[in-house]
């Protein structure tokens, strides 16, 4: 045994691989799991005790010398094929940059504050967490309305300094930061994301993102609340697009309205996305209820204004198509590419 020893040792000691495949022929005949380290401790087994005093010690060594020079010879020949790679043929062409795609919601979010940046609208944001306050009671939501429902919102905890903390159901509590928080005139518009507890659909989804808009001044009328969104849609759905209002309800505009347009697909002529009715819904709107104003602690005999919100989601899909409100939290890759790429 003593003698083998030596005899690998000594073959060890001397070994210089050509390659991987070399090296790889010396790891399977010394460390493998059927390797001559294998054997040699079988045969420890066999000495008597007195030897294997000695003999222990002399295996051990000897293990940890061949572990040692494989791990050695294995680095040392990494490093080597990494340097002669680019060494070797400096002419080669660089390994592409893959740089990646902006999100369809980032596009038209992008694309609803440039076009609102024309008008002078500047872009403010507020907080994801909210308090009833902002959320509910400042924009004249009845203590019993159906919004505040546990089936609705999510509540994170119960009375707050301003009510139950929540996650925003709406941008609009931001409108009421904005008032708190500043001086009229007031011109902005609200990005940002928004919560429902609504159960995960084609249609419908626990989160989305809206663009709130608020405008307020001295002797703003609905007048400019209609050229404005007029503007708007001819600028992100293109010339010749048609609106139109309807009556509608929402506690914090008096008067309130939907706003629709002429079906981006068919025109008017009436498809599946417009239900055959040629128009599809795409904002609420409203002049803001002198009581949000009063809350907000603006004189509401003096200033007037409008207020709008709409769905991000509703508008990238009414632009590209896309039919399925999931595609846009999946994080898929193949959808996701299909989209223009910017790098900024
Ligand atoms: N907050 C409304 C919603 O989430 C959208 C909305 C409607 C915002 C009318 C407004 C408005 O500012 O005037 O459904």
């Amino acid at each position: 045994m003593q003698n083998k020893i030596e005899q690998y040792t000594s073959e060890i000691n001397s070994f210089q691989p050509a390659d991987a495949a070399e090296l790889e022929t010396f790891r399977i005949r010394f460390l493998g799991t059927k390797g001559l380290i294998k054997d040699l401790f079988e045969e420890f087994k066999t000495v008597s005790s007195e030897e294997k005093r000695v003999m222990g010690k002399v295996l051990n060594e000897f293990k940890q010398l061949a572990e040692g020079k494989y791990q050695s010879l294995k680095e040392s020949l990494t490093v080597e094929s990494e340097t002669t790679g680019t060494e070797a043929d400096l002419t080669l062409p660089g390994e592409g940059f893959q740089s990646g795609s902006r999100h369809p919601l980032s596009l038209v979010r992008k694309e609803i504050i440039e076009i609102f940046k024309k008008l002078g609208f500047n872009v403010t944001e507020g907080p994801e967490i909210e308090d009833d306050w902002h959320n509910f009671s400042a924009l004249n939501f009845p203590e019993e309305h159906p919004a505040r429902d546990m089936q609705d919102t999510f509540f994170i905890k119960k009375g707050g300094e301003k009510g139950d903390i929540a996650l925003r159901t709406h941008t609009s509590s931001v409108q009421v930061r904005m008032m708190e928080n500043g001086k009229p005139p007031f011109r902005a518009i609200m990005p940002g994301r928004v919560y429902r507890n609504e159960a995960i659909s084609a249609r419908a989804h626990c989160f989305f993102h809206q663009v709130e808009g608020l405008y307020i001044d001295e002797n703003v009328s609905f007048a400019d609340l209609k050229q404005t969104l007029f503007y708007f849609v001819q600028e992100l759905f293109g010339e010749g697009t048609k609106v139109r209002f309807r009556p509608s309800y929402f506690p914090f505009t008096e008067p309130s309205a939907e706003m629709d347009i002429s079906c981006t697909i068919c025109k008017g002529d009436g498809c599946q996305l417009c239900k055959y009715s040629g128009w599809v819904e795409i904002l609420g709107c409203g002049m803001v209820d002198p009581n949000v104003l009063e809350n907000c602690k603006i004189d509401s005999e003096k200033y007037t204004g409008y207020a709008f919100g709409m769905g991000i989601e509703r508008i990238t899909n009414l632009k590209y198509q896309i039919k399925d409100l999931r595609l846009f939290s999946e994080n898929d890759v193949r959808f996701l590419q299909q989209f223009q790429s910017e790098l900024i």
